[in-house]
């Protein structure tokens, strides 16, 4: 600092209190001194303070302030958005007339001034989007003027102390939204009598508020805001002295109980959003009397009983989401009456009956009724749905009969789902003429016939899955046009012909499943060129030859290839034909590098000319297959108004002329990171990262792969959910992740960021250089040393210090369900770290089928009342998960081993040996000298986590004290470590 600023600082200081009887121009003077005292502090990088000259006598010329003319004094600072950082430091105190102060959106960083507290002509106060820390200072007290409050998306912390409050009769708007603020909200809220709008969403508030005495005091306020904090309780009656309330958002907190009935008189109510809590009871019927609603979000409660007939029948509604509670009864038709209805979410709850015929008249864009027991058939639709409809998911249903026709008139359609139906009906045809639709999933509906034609006329398609029906025929040459598509899977039903050579065209494929078909002949060598492949199966058709010899195929392993007519492949036993008959090519598609080295030159240009002539009439063929499916789609439009319907054909014929569409940008995903400081270069296309080379690891919920960030030389883990296409709420997706991210300890990988499109969601966490203790344990390879007892006892105290942790610090617990060596990931130290913890939360919330076939993975670390699918599990499944890892850690060997006719179960096997006082004998070799004082008593706690009764199961609390017990240290064990 130069000894000018020194210097004009020191003076502030020292003159602060006397600016009362200050004359004009010395209070101009003050403005210009506080301004260069506060600039001192600042780093401007953009140099947008260079106006600021602390030799100009008055500040008024200078950016980013207004003064007032009569005056001539400072009356407001608005520095918003101009990537300041440094301190908010002393000066300010000095602009005595200063009445707004808008510092947003820049990376100030300390701690609240209080100095600030001195401004008492303030009436705007607005530090958001900065890096405050700290506590909040009790400075409203000062401030009697003060109306706008906003300190939302610092990093402040602590209380917020009772005083804040005393005086704030004046503030109309106050936001402490994205902070880490906690406790309690001070009932002394009460005292800001003219709030309209409070925010304290995004932070940790915890308890049950006095909404009595605190929060329902508050008789101005339009929008109230408390999500996503800790808070418990009964939301309490009293709510109606409200009678302006508008927004009422309680979403995200632990909420119990039923809600306040007088909610019901709030006559005012536009939004009411109390998902993700842990609301009990029926229905609310009130909520059929809020004639002004527009947006109601009651999803993930427990919510029973059936909805009102009057819900929706004031026609405001735009928006209801009531996923995830155990709703009964129909869809009330009063539904159809809320004209401007836009989103309609009911999955996952137990509504039966049909859907509403007139539900399919509104202007919807997004309609979600899977998995209830819904039954009848899809009502076709209407004009109205067809311009705005852009996501229908019906899975999960009883649904049958026909699809209508009509659905090929959703053009703006993305996103498909009607799998696990009972339709019995052929796949919906007309495909062709969805032109944005991104994922069509129609797997175990029921459907037969032939895969249509048209499927990829919309090249937009990127996830198309029909398993698990009855559909015959080939596979359509024209599968290739799906240039977008990266998963088709079409396992499990009697497709028959050979695996159509275009589907080489589909260069951004990862997934490929066509297993459990009768699929014939030989694999098309060509499908060796896509090099995106991840994942194939083909395993069960009447295939037969050689693999294709590049690519992903060299590397199938059997489950993958097995029960096939002959397949040539190392992994497999068996004979193999090598000279397959070739297909018969029929396809409109070119193949420049015809891979036909067992072809003669004659029978390969007698081949091209069949070729051509056969082009011809496939081009007839085609032709005539477009006039017909329009004339087919024309008749069965009848009744839908002439404009609609020559626009149609117009876009129909539009669609078959265009062959050639532009490639669509992908789904914009989104990266979230929960570190700031890591933001590594290749957020803009974390695809990429999923390659073979960077590949580390399979697990039960996807592939792993590294991802190095560049400048620090950090290496980070990044999980490929395969159970993506099933997340389909990013909300929902986003609540499971922040809780796992919140799971900081020095034994769980921790969590660092994720990405989420509809299609793709990766998990981002830390890396771990040592590999798994699978790996350690039972891969192990001849230049790693084996685990020694110091660091094995190591591995199994952090492992249960880890799952402590989950257990004991969250409510509810989080169970990992999924225990055992492949989960447990050692860091450059050997310190344990618990990963794939809480994904059940993820996917359990999902699907319990696919839960339950996932826990037979783990075979021999699942707790007998899981293997038994009881469901009611809790922790002790953990922990009988631990006991089977500990005698795993101590004997070597695996939980269940299979002998040539025999299965020996690793704690049956260890019990007995106890008994017969030879259990010695089962200790691990490889890990040289141990101390039998530990080992043994180690050997007996994990017979006891093993019992098969889980309340005889100690907690993993009481494992750590009794651990700490077995290894008290001495001082020549601890040089081990
Ligand atoms: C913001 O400031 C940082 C340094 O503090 C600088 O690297 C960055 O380029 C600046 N950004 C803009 C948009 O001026
Ligand atoms: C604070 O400033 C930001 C940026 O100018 C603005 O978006 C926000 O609405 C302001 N807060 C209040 C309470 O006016
Ligand atoms: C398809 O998606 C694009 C990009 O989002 C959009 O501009 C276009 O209107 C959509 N087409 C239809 C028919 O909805």
């Amino acid at each position: 600092m130069c000894p000018l600023k020194l210097f004009i600082f020191a003076l502030i200081s020292v003159s602060s209190l006397n600016y009362c009887n200050a004359i004009h121009d010395e209070e101009e003077e003050d403005d210009v001194l506080g301004l260069t005292a506060f600039k001192a502090d600042i780093i401007d990088t953009s140099s947008h303070l260079s106006s600021w000259n602390q030799d100009d006598t008055s500040p008024c010329s200078w950016n980013f302030i207004t003064c007032n003319p009569a005056t001539g004094r400072v009356t407001e600072l608005s520095l918003t958005g101009l990537n300041l950082s440094g301190k908010i430091g002393r000066g300010l105190e000095k602009v005595q007339s200063l009445q707004v102060l808008n510092l947003a959106h820049n990376s100030f960083t300390g701690s609240l001034n209080p100095h600030l507290l001195l401004l008492n002509n303030l009436e705007s106060l607005n530090l958001s989007h900065n890096g405050l820390s700290g506590g909040i200072p009790p400075f409203l007290t000062n401030c009697r003027r003060l109306k706008f409050l906003d300190l939302s998306k610092n990093s402040l912390s602590g209380r917020v102390p009772g005083e804040f409050f005393l005086t704030c009769s004046s503030l109309r708007v106050l936001s402490l939204s994205g902070n880490n603020l906690n406790g309690p909200i001070p009932n002394s809220i009460s005292q800001c009598t003219s709030l309209n709008h409070v925010n304290l969403s995004k932070n940790r508030f915890s308890g049950n508020p006095d909404f009595a005495t605190g929060l329902w005091k508050l008789t101005r306020v339009r929008t109230m805001d408390l999500s996503h904090n800790g808070l418990t309780g009964r939301v309490a009656n009293g709510v109606s002295n409200l009678p302006y309330l508008k927004e009422l958002l309680l979403q995200g907190n632990h909420f119990s109980g039923g809600l306040p009935s007088d909610l019901g008189l709030c006559s005012h109510l536009k939004k009411l959003d109390v998902s993700g809590n842990q609301l009990t009871g029926e229905f609310p019927k009130w909520v059929g009397r809020l004639t002004g609603l527009e947006y109601l979000d009651l999803s993930g409660n427990g919510l029973t009983g059936t909805l009102p007939d009057t819900i929706g029948g004031s026609g405001s509604l735009t928006y209801i989401s009531l996923s995830g509670n155990d709703i009964t009864g129909s869809i009330p038709s009063s539904l159809i009456h809320s004209g401007k209805l836009s989103v309609v979410r009911l999955r996952g709850n137990m509504f039966n009956g049909s859907i509403p015929e007139g539900l399919f008249e509104l202007g919807l864009k997004q309609i979600d009724l899977s998995r209830n027991q819904l039954t009848g058939s899809v009502p076709p639709g209407s004009s109205r749905l067809f311009e705005t409809l852009e996501s229908m998911d019906l899975s999960a249903n009883g649904l049958s009969g026909d699809i209508p026709a009509e659905m090929g008139l959703f053009s703006r359609l993305r996103y498909l789902n009607l799998s696990w139906n009972s339709f019995d009906t052929r796949m919906p045809l007309k495909l062709g003429y969805f032109q944005n639709l991104t994922v069509l999933d129609l797997r175990n509906g029921a459907f037969h016939g032939p895969v249509p034609v048209d499927i990829c006329n919309s090249a937009s398609l990127e996830i198309l899955q029909v398993d698990g029906n009855s559909l015959t025929g080939t596979i359509p040459e024209e599968i290739g046009k799906c240039s977008s598509l990266y998963l088709l899977s079409m396992s499990h039903n009697d497709l028959t012909g050979f695996i159509p050579r275009s589907m080489s065209l589909l260069k951004r494929l990862k997934i490929l499943k066509l297993d459990a078909n009768n699929l014939i002949g030989e694999i098309p060598q060509s499908l060796g060129e896509l090099d995106n492949l991840l994942s194939v199966n083909i395993s069960y058709n009447r295939l037969q030859g050689r693999l294709p010899d590049r690519g992903i195929f060299p590397g199938l392993q059997e489950s993958c290839l097995e029960g096939n007519l002959g397949l040539c492949s190392p992994f497999l036993k068996g004979p193999c034909k090598m000279d397959v008959p070739k297909p018969l090519v029929l396809d409109p598609f070119a193949y420049p590098n015809q891979n036909g080295n067992h072809q003669g030159e004659t029978s390969r240009s007698k081949g091209s000319n069949h070729h051509k002539f056969l082009s011809v009439s496939v081009i007839i063929a085609i032709l005539a297959a477009v006039l017909i499916s329009i004339a087919v789609l024309v008749i069965s439009l009848l009744n839908i108004s002439a404009r609609k319907r020559i626009q149609f054909v117009g876009n129909a014929i539009e669609s078959c002329s265009s062959s050639s569409r532009s490639t669509r940008s992908l789904s914009i995903g989104k990266l979230v990171w929960f570190d700031s400081k890591i933001a590594p270069a290749w957020v803009a296309n974390p695809e990429t990262l999923l390659h073979k080379a960077a590949e580390i690891g399979k697990g039960v919920f996807g592939n792993v792969y590294k991802a190095s960030l560049g400048e620090e030389g950090r290496d980070l883990a990044i999980k490929n959910l395969v159970v993506s296409n099933m997340v389909q709420y990013p909300e929902d997706f986003d609540r499971e992740v922040r809780v796992l991210a919140k799971a900081r300890h020095p034994n769980l990988v921790s969590v660092k960021g994720y990405y989420w499109t509809p299609n793709l969601q990766l998990l981002v966490t830390d890396y771990a250089p040592n590999g798994s203790l699978q790996c350690k344990l039972h891969e192990k390879s001849t230049s790693s040393q084996p685990l020694s007892w110091a660091r094995r006892f190591k591995i199994l105290l952090g492992t249960a210090k880890g799952l402590a942790h989950l257990h004991h610090s969250f409510r509810p617990p989080i169970v990992h369900y999924n225990l055992k060596p492949s989960n447990i990931l050692l860091d450059h130290d050997f310190n344990p770290k618990i990963s794939d913890f809480g994904l059940t939360r993820i996917v359990a919330k999902l699907d319990k089928q696919v839960m339950s076939n996932r826990f037979q993975s783990a075979l021999g670390y699942v707790a007998p009342e899981l293997a038994c699918q009881s469901l009611r599990v809790n922790e002790k499944c953990d922990v009988y998960g631990f006991g089977i890892l500990v005698l795993e850690m101590v004997t070597g060997r695996r939980p269940v081993e299979y002998g040539d006719d025999n299965v020996m179960i690793l704690e049956e096997q260890v019990k007995v040996m106890l008994e017969d006082g030879n259990v010695l004998e089962c200790v691990d070799e490889s890990m040289g000298e141990y101390p039998e004082d530990e080992v043994l008593p180690v050997l007996k706690l994990a017979l006891v986590c093993t019992s098969q009764i889980p309340s005889s199961r100690p907690s993993m609390a009481e494992v750590i004290q009794i651990l700490h017990v077995i290894n008290t240290p001495v001082p020549h064990r601890r040089e081990a470590y």
